[in-house]
């Protein structure tokens, strides 16, 4: 199915209004010149979205014309997991980055899931595989395998559990060991091992956005803006999460916000995200260091018109590690709501 783009003053009435109410959230961050280039395509998704009984999940990370304009639902990565449980949809378009879709699909096998940008990968997913844990399986026998969700289905599969940044405390505390493999974010895990008090053996993945941030440069943010509340995401270095006030995921950051509306707030993670929280939280002002993930900003609006209209591309999981990559998300998932962190 291939639908031309229909200027929105020529579509119908409800139509308009529909597109119009989606812009007014967003208003004080995306100007109405550019809105007018973004309408007649949030107008298109989200009437094709009806016909093909499909929804939009979109991270926290994405663009405000998309976050704002056609997602449904959005969240960080354990609460997109969450929603991809819930939904009666048929089609998920998981506007995000490809592991997030596989998690995805992993837990909607008999669902349609696409991505609408086959590069939408991610630094910490390609830094190891699954024949890198098997290694780390025979080096340290006996010890579990603790396995962040920005990683293949393949590494999932020889992971004993997954977790993502909000609920990775808990997770750990839950096997109730004193020793965990934790693949394959270091600084993630180091800031967990810092949490629990116990061990962790590390893997030298990072993160591309974050691992570029700096003690100094909070610094000089906090000389720079009297009273500023700063807020890291834990895939930071360790000295930069030294500098926070709060760590936590992207919920518990928009969270943290929403719940004790500090004056001055810096943001210390990828700068889309600033943005949404900012538009939910007038009156807060966000600094905003602005580093972008380069996966993450491949997901654009006419990429997600593509997708539903061609029904591409779609997730396929090899079945040979679908079943033990699932097993390792779902137990993540038995584990309880995250901690807000
Ligand atoms: P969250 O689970 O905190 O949304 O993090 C996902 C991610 O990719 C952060 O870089
Ligand atoms: Fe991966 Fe970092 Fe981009 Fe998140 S922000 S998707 S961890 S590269």
């Amino acid at each position: 199915m291939k639908l031309d783009l229909i200027p929105l003053a020529e579509q119908p009435r409800e139509v308009q209004d529909a597109t119009r109410a989606r812009y007014e959230p967003m208003k004080s961050i995306v100007p109405e010149v550019e809105w007018d280039l973004y309408a007649p395509y949030v107008a298109a998704i989200n009437e094709l979205k009806k016909q093909r009984n499909a929804i939009v999940l979109a991270h926290n990370y994405q663009t405000a014309e998309i976050f704002h304009g056609v997602a449904d639902l959005s969240g960080d990565s354990l609460a997109l997991a969450r929603m991809a449980v819930d939904t009666d949809a048929d089609v998920i378009v998981l506007a995000g980055v490809h592991f997030m879709a596989e998690t995805a699909k992993l837990l909607n096998p008999d669902k349609t899931v696409l991505i609408p940008d086959l590069a939408a990968g991610c630094s910490l997913a390609d830094s190891i595989t699954g024949a890198d844990v098997r290694l780390l399986r025979e080096r340290y026998p006996d010890t579990p395998v603790v396995t962040y969700v920005n990683t293949s289905a393949e590494v999932k599969a020889e992971s004993d559990i997954c977790c993502t940044s909000s609920n990775a405390v808990e997770v750990v505390e839950s096997l109730g060991v004193d020793r965990v493999i934790f693949l394959p974010d270091e600084f993630l895990g180091t800031w967990v091992a810092k949490q629990t008090g116990v061990d962790v053996i590390l893997w030298k993945g990072h993160c591309v956005v974050h691992e570029r941030f700096t003690p100094e440069e909070i610094r000089r943010f906090r000389a720079a803006y009297d009273g500023i509340e700063v807020l890291a995401h834990p895939e930071c270095p360790p000295e930069v999460l030294a500098e926070a006030d709060y760590v936590g995921s992207t919920s518990g950051m928009s969270r943290y916000v929403a719940e004790t509306r500090p004056a001055k707030v810096l943001m210390v993670t990828e700068c889309s995200m600033a943005d949404n929280v900012a538009v939910e939280n007038p009156g807060v002002e966000m600094v905003r260091p602005c580093n972008i993930c380069p996966y993450m900003n491949t997901i654009t609006l006419p990429k997600i018109l593509d997708s539903l209209q061609t029904m591409t591309h779609e997730v396929t999981i090899d079945p040979a590690v679908a079943g033990r990559a699932r097993r390792a998300v779902e137990r993540m998932l038995e584990v309880g709501r995250g901690t807000g962190g």
